[in-house]
């Protein structure tokens, strides 16, 4: 293991910022991770985890030490008539561990294919995409308390997931190091192709009978030709999660925007797009500098190269104002600001 001094961030986060880490080390193992854990303790440094940097927006340099996880390993735990327990290193590539699970035909996670990322933020965001989220298929979580110095089991009760959500982006945010995930896969596939995109682009693929495998390079193919990709435009996804409102609020909205987009929650209220609100106040496509929204997709803000995080902060308020001034509509980030 080695600790590197004052070194860029840029290669490391998928937004491309090219902020400095005062102490920046990688870990492969628990041994490793409690060493870097007793070193930032006894010089009370601030600690950054980070797994593979596409959900974080550096708006600075960062002045403690940042521990990228390469926890690896794929392990079968145990099966039973339906289900495969199957447990992966937090440091594992998400979307490497989707397609291992396809080559084998364990179904669950096929709509949630090409996220990037590693499998140790998966619960922290509950990733979704395409009607599936982490919740569905999460069985249980090991996580290294770096003050108690222990490591402690969360089942999926315990990890207090939302849309976007867990106890791990909130009340337990910088306290836990997420080690492995355990996910509870299916023998037999339950398909679920509810979102539309994916019906319409099965049938251009021209697929006959449904397979995970066929379900995975729909959801690949939809991602690709709208999101863009963060080896050529840097970008952390959606910067904004979409906002919910008050059924009788969206009636009242699509008076005056007869064109507005929302989908009804279980609860009776109504997740707007945020995509479509900020494409309205006119910011698709906008650029300053290197900061941007992204041309294809509004509700992604995209560095062009040389963008400083506080840029990229900067275009964000400006968009959560103007929603905010013309819908009076919320919008709140999706992407952890650091
Ligand atoms: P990082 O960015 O490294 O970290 C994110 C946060 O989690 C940070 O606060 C970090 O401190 C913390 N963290 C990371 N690892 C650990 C750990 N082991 N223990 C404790 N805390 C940890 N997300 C979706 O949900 N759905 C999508 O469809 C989607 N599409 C995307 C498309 C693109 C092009 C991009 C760039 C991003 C997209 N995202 C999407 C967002 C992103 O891929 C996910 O949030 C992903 O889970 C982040 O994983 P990461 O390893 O890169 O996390
Ligand atoms: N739309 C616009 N203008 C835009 C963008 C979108 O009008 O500029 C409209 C679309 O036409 C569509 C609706 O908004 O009718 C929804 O768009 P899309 O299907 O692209 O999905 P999204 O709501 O923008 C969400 C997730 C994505 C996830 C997709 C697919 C959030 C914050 N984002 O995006 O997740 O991949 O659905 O399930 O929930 C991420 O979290 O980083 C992410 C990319």
């Amino acid at each position: 293991m080695q600790i590197q001094q004052n070194i860029s961030l840029r290669q490391y986060n998928t937004m491309g910022i090219g902020a400095m880490a005062r102490l920046f080390s990688t870990f492969g193992t628990l041994d490793e991770l409690q060493e870097l854990a007793a070193l930032s303790d006894a010089d009370h440094l601030a600690k950054l985890v980070l797994g593979g940097g596409s959900n974080i927006l550096l708006t600075g340099d960062f002045d403690g030490l940042v521990m990228k996880n390469e926890l690896t390993g794929i392990d079968l735990l145990r099966e039973d008539d339906h289900h495969l327990y199957v447990k992966a290193g937090a440091g594992e590539s998400w979307h490497g561990f989707v397609q291992y699970c396809i080559g084998r035909g364990w179904a669950g996670v096929e709509n949630l294919s090409l996220i990037p990322g590693n499998v140790g933020a998966s619960p922290m965001q509950n990733i979704g995409a395409y009607g599936v989220e982490i919740k569905d298929v999460f069985e249980e979580l090991e996580a290294y308390h770096l003050e108690e110095r222990k490591i402690l089991t969360f089942s999926n009760n315990d990890c207090g997931f939302g849309y976007r959500e867990s106890v791990f982006k909130r009340q337990y945010r910088n306290r836990f190091v997420i080690l492995s995930v355990t996910y509870r896969l299916n023998k037999i596939p339950r398909f679920n192709t509810s979102y539309g995109a994916i019906e319409q682009e099965l049938e251009k693929m021209g697929v006959k009978e449904l397979s995970i495998k066929a379900i995975s390079e729909a959801v690949i193919r939809i991602r690709s030709s709208k999101l863009p990709d963060p080896a050529k435009i840097g970008n952390a996804g959606s910067f904004f999660k979409n906002p919910s409102v008050p059924a009788a609020q969206f009636e009242a909205l699509k008076q005056n925007w007869p064109g507005i987009i929302g989908y009804a929650n279980p609860d009776g209220t109504v997740k707007l797009a945020a995509g479509w609100l900020i494409e309205q106040c006119g910011w698709k496509g906008f650029r300053r500098g290197d900061a941007g929204c992204h041309e294809k997709q509004a509700l992604v803000l995209v560095n062009y190269g040389n963008a400083k995080g506080a840029d990229i902060y900067e275009l964000s308020t400006e968009i959560l104002d103007s929603v905010q001034d013309r819908f009076g509509v919320e919008l709140e980030r999706e992407v952890n600001i650091i």
